[in-house]
């Protein structure tokens, strides 16, 4: 917390609570801050004066200023006050090694009540203790005076700082864009605002500036950044916050290796301005194909801080194993795979029984496993159904050791990836395998262009509406019938792979981005395939359409989670913790009561009438 520089003096203080030290032993000093802790020792009162910058001991002594005695035998826990006095160094013996300023106290000869301050709801000056979530939100004020809120904010403000130093220096413009605009779909629903002008019509606030940023490259602004507030109405989740901040990038005349490398180093920077002392695993971030990722972690943003990679068992269980489940699925197309948890052998009937329902949860048809006890032995609910030899050689492949536990899936590919990706990430937590102090970033590209759609018979962007495809596929954008308004899952299409990059860092999706389609009459073509109508997508998209017939560079970009990117840092599990006035789980602010109902004339004015919704339907019905 100690900030040593020197222009923080204010009418109220000549120096900051971190600042004084024994070198400045004798000179006169003012103080302003809040009161962290107060100790009577008769006519003696100590008291710790602290603002963000640190905490120094003031001392009172009755015999010297009786008037200031006074004062301060007042002041309680959080009061804010000013004083004035001579900074002594400590008597020997007394002195604080734990405070940059431990070596001094101020010998105060006035004192003065800045402010009172009621009984706090919880602890400022215990930053350990645990406090209700709820009490933290709704006196966030209190909640960012402790220090650990306090720090995170600070490590947050040098990370942004960082960002916009390295852009700066790398020809990037910052421009803001505006946040009224139409809807920009990244995937989740609008927030809406209506308009007072025009009544009937609405705003859409941005998921993201995609469309503008396009638009500035087609200006020629040739590198744009923003950090920028993006809002999306979806459910919380740790890694999710219906309002957010993006880093947001876009350059033109570049190729995905460009803004790769931008980035990277970009990255890098950031890591060594905010946590220099954090290792980064790997330089060059490694680089993994969406289906390399897929198949070895099932997962398109793994945690690469620890192995328990993917097995595939085929090679065990061909010809054929005679466990049906697993014989079945094989024959089917499917995939029998599993993952090693080392050391878990030893796992209970009911712990056994909570991963079977966890991966049931995932979309799992059931868990198999195989324990290999100590002393060799294996135990297993499967291994009747299995040869001797069918067993050996899934713990052969599968690298198994005494003490491990293999746990087994056999479903269809995607099932089989995606349970045990999940299982993969929840026992490397539990089983505390990734080195929390260990930065992991990794890259994956060459992601499908499309995913398909049942529900709504059409192909869906997997990432962005307007990524551009891999110069080689760019002849599979079309449909199976060659007529483009009817997709269908045949589509070659669906094996078309995006110029699209994702940013990995410890598990977490940090950023996404692509090289854009440029060129109207492909991107309509996309459009077509993702179930938009000719008017759909003038309606939606125009602004972009009608631009790229005015000449549009190729260009590309990214954007990167800030929230996600200092929690990340932060070691923190919650991007709230990183988040002054973060919203709750069901998107309320308790703090401000926000959302609340509009004013009547707010109503009136918007020509607005609340019609209230269908009642939901009962839980189970
Ligand atoms: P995307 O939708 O992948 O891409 O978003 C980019 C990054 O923004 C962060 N993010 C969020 N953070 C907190 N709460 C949320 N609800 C939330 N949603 C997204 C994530 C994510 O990786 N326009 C494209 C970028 C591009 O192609 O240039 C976009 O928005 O860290
Ligand atoms: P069952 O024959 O269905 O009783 O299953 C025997 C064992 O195989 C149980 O431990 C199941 O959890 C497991 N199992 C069933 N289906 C699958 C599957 N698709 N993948 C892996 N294990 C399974």
């Amino acid at each position: 917390m100690t900030d040593p520089s020197p222009s923080l003096a204010t009418p109220y203080r000549t120096h900051t609570a971190g600042q004084l030290r024994a070198a400045d032993a004798g000179t006169k000093a003012r103080l302003a801050g809040w009161v962290h802790r107060r100790r009577d020792h008769g006519p003696l009162i100590f008291l710790d004066l602290r603002d963000r910058h640190g905490i120094t001991q003031v001392v009172i002594d009755k015999a010297d200023a009786p008037d200031a005695h006074a004062t301060a035998n007042r002041v309680r826990s959080e009061f804010v006050i000013a004083v004035r006095g001579t900074v002594a160094k400590r008597q020997l013996g007394t002195e604080n090694p734990r405070l940059p300023t431990g070596e001094i106290e101020l010998q105060t000869t006035e004192f003065e009540i800045l402010s009172e301050a009621k009984t706090t709801p919880f602890y400022i000056n215990e930053p350990d203790a645990p406090v209700d979530e709820g009490l933290r939100l709704r006196y966030r004020y209190l909640d960012i005076r402790r220090q650990p809120m306090a720090d995170r904010l600070l490590l947050r403000s040098r990370m942004v700082q960082a960002i916009r130093e390295v852009h700066h220096a790398n020809g990037f413009v910052e421009v803001e864009t505006p946040t009224l605009i139409k809807s920009t779909p990244e995937g989740a629903r609008d927030f809406i605002v209506p308009s007072r002008l025009q009544p009937g019509s609405v705003y859409a606030l941005p998921q993201s500036p995609q469309q503008l940023k396009q638009l500035l490259m087609v200006a020629g602004i040739d590198r744009y950044f923003q950090i920028a507030r993006c809002y999306r109405d979806e459910d919380l989740r740790g890694d999710r916050q219906p309002e957010f901040t993006q880093l947001d990038l876009e350059m033109s005349f570049v190729d995905e290796e460009t803004v790769m490398a931008f980035i990277e180093d970009m990255a890098i920077e950031v890591s060594k301005a905010t946590t220099p002392e954090r290792p980064l695993q790997q330089l060059p971030f490694p680089r993994f194909t969406y289906d390399d990722v897929i198949e070895r972690f099932g997962s398109d943003k793994p945690d690469v801080r620890f192995a328990m990679e993917l097995v595939d068992l085929a090679p065990a269980l061909t010809p054929a194993s005679g466990f049906k489940v697993f014989d079945e699925a094989l024959a089917a197309g499917g995939r029998v795979k599993a993952i090693v948890a080392p050391g878990m052998a030893g796992i209970t009937r009911r712990e056994i029984d909570e991963l079977t329902e966890r991966a049931r949860r995932f979309g799992a048809k059931g868990l198999a496993y195989l324990a290999l006890e100590p002393g060799g032995e294996f135990k297993s609910p499967i291994a009747k159904f299995l040869s001797e030899e069918a067993q050996r050689a899934i713990v052969e492949l599968s690298g198994a050791g005494e003490g491990d536990l293999v746990l087994i899936v056999a479903d269809a590919a995607a099932v089989t990836a995606d349970v045990l990706g999940r299982l993969r990430a929840e026992l490397g937590e539990r089983l505390g395998l990734a080195d929390p102090t260990v930065l992991a970033y990794l890259w994956v590209n060459r992601f499908p262009m499309y995913k398909w759609d049942e529900e709504l018979g059409r192909w869906d962007a997997t990432h962005n509406p307007f990524s551009g495809v891999v110069p080689e596929d760019e002849e599979l954008l079309v449909t199976a019938s060659g007529d483009p308004a009817r997709p269908s899952p045949e589509d070659p299409a669906g094996r078309a792979r995006a110029l699209q990059y994702d940013l990995v860092l410890n598990g977490w999706e940090l950023g996404g981005g692509s090289v854009r389609i440029h060129r109207r009459d492909l991107l309509e073509r996309s459009f077509l395939l993702q179930g938009q109508t000719t008017d759909g997508m003038r309606d939606k998209f125009g602004a972009v359409l009608d631009a790229f017939e005015f000449g549009a560079p190729p260009h590309g970009g990214i954007a990167l989670g800030i929230d996600r990117w200092a929690a990340l840092l932060a070691q923190q599990t919650n991007i709230r913790e990183v988040m002054a006035f973060p919203k709750t789980q069901s998107g309320s602010d308790p703090m401000l009561e926000a959302p609340s109902a509009p004013e009547p004339e707010q109503w009136e004015e918007l020509g607005l009438r609340f019609v209230g919704l269908p009642p939901k339907p009962a839980v189970g019905g």
